[in-house]
């Protein structure tokens, strides 16, 4: 036998998976773990889920909910996509033609963006960012234009939102209440942002996953409810933080029919479908009584309230959030080059993990004196956080 012929040396990975790095959220994480730091790190709650929807889990695997379901997604956890979205934000959709369930609204995103996005396509995207949308903008091919949240208020400079759209932009994604800020879109940032789709015929693509962890009267807005945006919106949503359930991946897509039929193409071979008796159980979940949602905002609210003091304590400046359950910080006081020194620190010496403010940046200079903290966390989670704080010193 001949020796094989030795064919040119090859770029094993592809230009895509080449141009963004491993999750920085997810790798604080497994540095917590490694430095048995109190990971305030990636935002998941560390207490229990509600037990009635972790009860209609085990039913549903107990009545035998095992085998694939239909891949956009069961009907009873569609019809009570519907049914809520018509009870809070008043809009009607049709559970057969407009509803995608995903695994995760990680997966929404992604599967929304394959959908819709064409070479050459841009997608406006506000900074500081979910970290996930740089990657989703790689993978669908979408060149992303960064428009600055600018704090305090974390609000957008409106000539710059009109100067980042134009016959290219394809979509906007909007993500309120916003992570990782805790800002909210009021109607009027959202009717501006209305204004762009509708000029210049772009989509918006909103994350609401965050959409009943609210503070101080806000309230959430869906863009889909403003004139004429019903028909160019794509609502993202999912369980995890809802139902204190990240590791279900339970998420979905809602969006017109024609945009739809793409999104639940794209869905069906990334991933077949979310797992089928969490959407059993989300069905019931969904169905939770206005009272559950009343009673986590305010279980959040003195979470937040605790760690805002913990923090300000601390020596960092705060950002107070009005959703969501992060708080970014300003951590100039302390006197570190950079946000990940500063975090390095943070997790050996001090063993509290936040992540580095430049993960959310497309520059990370931008970033590079600020990080994010999380609060969805038990009393004695956040009682050990405050006394390794106190180690903390503040050199100015
Ligand atoms: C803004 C935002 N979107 C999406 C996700 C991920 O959601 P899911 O668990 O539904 O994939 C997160 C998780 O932290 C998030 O903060």
């Amino acid at each position: 036998m001949s020796a094989p012929q030795i064919t040119p040396a090859r770029q094993m990975i592809s230009a895509k998976a080449a141009r963004f790095t491993e999750s920085v959220i997810r790798e604080m994480t497994r540095l917590a773990m490694k430095h048995g730091a109190v990971n305030l790190a990636q935002g998941f709650p560390d207490f229990p889920a509600p037990a009635e929807i972790k009860q209609a889990a085990a039913d549903a695997i107990a009545r035998d909910i095992n085998q694939y379901a239909i891949t956009w997604g069961a009907k009873p956890l569609r019809d009570a996509i519907a049914a809520k979205f018509a009870r809070t934000q008043g809009i009607e959709v049709d559970p057969e033609r407009e509803i995608t369930v995903c695994c995760g609204s990680t997966e929404a995103m992604i599967s929304a963006m394959l959908a819709v996005i064409n070479p050459g396509d841009e997608v406006v995207v506000f900074e500081p960012y979910y970290e996930n949308y740089g990657p989703d903008a790689i993978l669908s091919g979408a060149t992303p234009r960064f428009v600055k949240l600018r704090a305090p208020a974390w609000d957008f400079d409106r000539a710059e939102l009109a100067a980042a759209f134009n016959a290219n932009t394809k979509a906007i994604i909007v993500n309120t209440p916003n992570n990782p800020t805790g800002a909210i879109f009021r109607r009027e940032h959202l009717e501006f942002i209305r204004e762009m789709c509708l000029r210049w015929n772009a989509l918006a693509i909103t994350d609401e996953i965050y959409e009943h962890i609210l503070y101080d009267g806000a309230e959430h807005i869906s863009i889909a409810r403003l004139d004429g945006m019903r028909e160019r919106t794509i609502t993202i949503n999912g369980m995890s933080k809802t139902y204190s359930v990240t590791g279900w991946r339970v998420g979905w897509a809602i969006a017109p029919p024609e945009i739809t039929g793409a999104i639940r193409k794209v869905h069906d071979f990334l991933t077949v479908g979310a797992a089928a008796p969490l959407q059993e159980a989300g069905a019931f979940a969904l169905n939770m009584p206005d009272a559950y949602y009343t009673k986590m905002a305010a279980d959040y609210r003195v979470r937040r309230d605790r760690t805002l003091a913990m923090l300000e304590e601390a020596g960092f400046r705060c950002f107070k959030p009005q959703g969501a359950y992060y708080i970014m910080t300003d951590i100039s006081a302390f006197g570190f080059a950079d946000d990940i020194a500063f975090t390095r620190h943070m997790i050996q010496e001090i063993g509290v993990a936040p992540v580095p403010g430049s993960s959310f940046y497309s520059n990370p200079a931008d970033g590079a004196q600020q990080v994010r903290f999380c609060f969805c966390k038990t009393d004695a989670t956040l009682d050990e956080a405050a006394r390794r704080l106190k180690k903390l010193r503040a050199k100015l």
